[in-house]
């Protein structure tokens, strides 16, 4: 779905979809660079990391193995409220590897600091973060991203995997939800 098919929907186009691949291309040479000579484990988390994912792992030159885990955060409606439950875990064992967390965005940062917790309690060797988009001014806590793809304003953005009421995810770019849309 290209944004022009759905313009009435939206406001804004933040990133563009040859801008994220531009971007994923740069992070996967530093990603190449950073974890030379060993084994990388990239882990998904399900559903909105899908695209970040797919078009990550695909730049990366080296053998990688993909993971993926689905979570849920108990909160009041849109909010995390930083209790996390795990609805899928990874089939991986997680002693002695390196670990790279994939994320589409980092919101309040709850769900990704309860995540980098948890895993890092499996005795990893090393888990680091890579996110496509973060919303500073949404910063519940502050989550050590490695990679980090754009810094966006805190508005309801959708697209590349980001979902409104599970539409959306097939948009090509990140764009601004319009209001009319969810209000
Ligand atoms: C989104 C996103 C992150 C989380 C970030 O997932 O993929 O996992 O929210 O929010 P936080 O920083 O405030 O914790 P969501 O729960 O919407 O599920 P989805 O990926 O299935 O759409």
């Amino acid at each position: 779905m290209h944004a022009s098919d759905i313009e009435g929907d939206l406001t804004e186009v933040l990133v563009t979809e040859s801008e994220i691949h531009a971007k994923l291309a740069e992070l996967a040479r530093r990603i190449e660079a950073d974890y030379e000579g060993r084994d990388l484990l990239l882990v998904g988390v399900l559903k909105g990391a899908v695209m970040v994912m797919a078009d990550l792992a695909r730049e990366l030159r080296p053998h990688l193995n993909m993971d993926w885990m689905a979570v849920s955060s108990y909160g009041a409606g849109t909010q995390s409220s930083g209790v996390v439950k795990i609805l899928k875990d990874l089939d991986t064992d997680l002693t002695g590897r390196d670990v790279l967390i994939v994320e589409d965005i980092i919101d309040s940062g709850l769900t990704l600091s309860w995540l980098l917790e948890n895993l890092r309690s499996r005795g990893a060797a090393s888990v680091e973060v890579c996110a496509l988009l973060r919303k500073p001014d949404a910063a519940k806590v502050e989550v050590d991203v490695r990679y980090l793809g754009f810094d966006i304003p805190n508005q309801f953005v959708v697209g590349y995997g980001l979902d409104y009421a599970e539409r959306y995810r097939n948009l090509r770019d990140v764009a601004i939800l319009a209001p009319h849309v969810y209000s």
